[in-house]
């Protein structure tokens, strides 16, 4: 979303670091841009004024970063010729998800053709298809995080100023500050299956010694939120936990899903180019990762969230949703993880959880799609859109969710949305503080102030 960074220029009296702050004064609601899930848009480098020195008193904790939906940079190794020679002419691979910023505006066939996943009807996952291998981009590295700069401009503004501001308070990319990308097309369950929780698991336990046994950070945004709770639930054990990560980090969490969860498998999604979001609509169908973003019953209840003029649909009604856009190896899709996602809340993390989140931005909550009923042979478009809380992307009752996950501490600003809330200098100066409490030894001053 382009306006971003303009959420920052929200001012606050005053923040009550404890949960339910008291709202200041109340900002006026903005329209989202799109109904689109929230990704990379083409803004440039933000100037954020550097955050006043954080005194680090031990060693620095390592801090790992986990990105949302679309906004891993992501590698293509191209296994088809013809591809190859139209899409990437000069090497075996290259960047596919974003190298160029006029890719999305050009032809996107390169795009499609590689990120759209095939079903395996034997392990009902999603895999790379026959014409090329996608891997996540500097792993270890935060290119694959903000993006390749093109001309100083950032693809991915979500996390250049926090990598920055870390870096001016004495963080080194590679040594105590890592990108941890990911193939965001994929459900946990893949990611699980092609290692990618290994992998993780291995350069933190590295990371850890590499720096005398501080324990790591873990922030999460969004999408990588669901990703950051499988692994502290589901991928790791409560032993290794508490040896190795000392904290978590939750900005703009999806805990109960959204509105806007299926619209990609409706609509497409742009991305926040000005292309039509049409152009990566067949690619988004494939991607298991959506159905993770499914409204959650018991949290929703029976609110329409989605109709055509035939149906409505509620939180319950998604299984079925799937099926009328056509889409049967998704409805296999949500049979294997929707359990999952529903319970994702309902396991300790062991490890202190920070939940972070903006509200008061317009949000969409219901989209109503004229057409006679759905059946997913075209994208669509122009739903009717009603509004309600939340960060502009992820409606207010699945920000609020992250309170299952028993945290020491809530941040919730009123007017930052979705991707302003991880660059924001107020968000910031809160997380370098605490940020500072989990050195080794441990900061003597903040602990007591931030278990809470
Ligand atoms: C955040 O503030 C919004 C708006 O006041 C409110 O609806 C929501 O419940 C609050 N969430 C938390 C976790 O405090
Ligand atoms: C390394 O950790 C030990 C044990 O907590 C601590 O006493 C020491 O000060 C740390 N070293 C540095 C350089 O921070
Ligand atoms: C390679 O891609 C071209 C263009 O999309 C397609 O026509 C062809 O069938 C593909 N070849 C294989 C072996 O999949
Ligand atoms: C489906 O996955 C299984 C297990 O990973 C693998 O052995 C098989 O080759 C895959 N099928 C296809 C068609 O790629
Ligand atoms: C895609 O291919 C890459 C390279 O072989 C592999 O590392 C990755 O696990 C594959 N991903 C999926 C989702 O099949
Ligand atoms: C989710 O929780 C429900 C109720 O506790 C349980 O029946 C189900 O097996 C759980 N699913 C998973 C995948 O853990
Ligand atoms: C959108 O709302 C307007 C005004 O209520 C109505 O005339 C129109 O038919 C609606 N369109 C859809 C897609 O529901
Ligand atoms: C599917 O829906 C679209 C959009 O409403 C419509 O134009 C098309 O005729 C429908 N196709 C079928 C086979 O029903
Ligand atoms: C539904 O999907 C199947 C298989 O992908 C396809 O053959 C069929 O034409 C699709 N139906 C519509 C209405 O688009």
């Amino acid at each position: 979303m382009g306006n971003c960074f303009l959420a920052s220029l929200v001012l606050f009296s005053f923040l009550d670091p404890l949960l339910s702050a008291p709202a200041p004064a109340p900002a006026a609601p903005r329209p989202a841009t799109s109904s689109q899930q929230s990704s990379p848009p083409r803004a440039p480098a933000p100037t954020v004024a550097p955050a006043p020195p954080t005194t680090f008193l031990g060693t620095r904790p390592p801090v790992f970063l986990l990105p949302g939906s679309g906004a891993s940079t992501l590698d293509s190794t191209w296994t088809n010729s013809t591809l190859k020679a139209a899409c990437s002419p000069t090497a075996a691979t290259s960047t596919i998800w974003l190298q160029d910023i006029n890719t999305l505006t050009g032809d996107p066939t390169c795009i499609q053709a590689a990120l759209l996943l095939t079903f395996n009807s034997t392990t009902s996952l999603w895999q790379n298809n026959s014409n090329a291998q996608i891997t996540p981009h500097d792993y270890g590295g935060v290119t694959g995080v903000v993006g390749i700069p093109v001309d100083n401009v950032f693809l991915h503004p979500i996390w250049s100023a926090m990598v920055q501001q870390l870096q001016s308070q004495g963080y080194t990319i590679g040594s105590n500050l890592f990108g941890a990308p990911y193939d965001w097309r994929v459900s946990f369950y893949t990611l699980q299956q092609i290692g990618y929780f290994a992998r993780l698991k291995n350069s933190i336990e590295a990371a850890v010694k590499a720096n005398n046994n501080t324990r790591a950070v873990i922030c999460g945004h969004s999408l990588g939120t669901l990703v950051s709770t499988y692994f502290l639930t589901s991928a790791t054990t409560a032993a290794w936990r508490e040896e190795y990560v000392a904290a978590y980090f939750s900005y703009s969490g999806l805990y109960a899903g959204a509105s806007v969860a299926f619209t990609q498998f409706i609509e497409g999604n742009s991305y926040g180019f000005a292309v039509s979001p049409s152009r990566l609509w067949a690619a988004a169908r494939t991607w298991g990762s959506l159905v993770q973003r499914s409204p959650v019953p018991h949290v929703w209840g029976n609110q329409v969230l989605i109709s055509s003029r035939a149906k409505k649909y509620t939180a319950s009604d998604m299984r079925q949703l799937l099926y009328d856009l056509n889409l049967t190896q998704q409805v296999s899709t949500y049979d294997r993880i929707y359990s999952s996602v529903a319970n994702l809340t309902m396991n300790p993390l062991n490890v202190d959880t920070y939940c972070i989140m903006g509200n008061s931005i317009q949000t969409a909550v219901n989209l109503a799609y004229d057409v006679p009923t759905f059946n997913g042979s075209v994208p669509l478009s122009g739903a009717n859109v009603t509004y309600g809380g939340g960060d502009g992307v992820i409606n207010q009752i699945s920000l609020d969710e992250c309170l299952s996950l028993d945290p020491v501490a809530v941040y919730n600003f009123t007017g930052i949305d979705h991707g302003g809330v991880l660059g924001d200098p107020m968000v910031m100066k809160i997380f370098l503080k605490a940020l500072s409490t989990y050195t080794n030894p441990p900061s003597p001053s903040a602990t007591s102030n931030m278990h809470g």
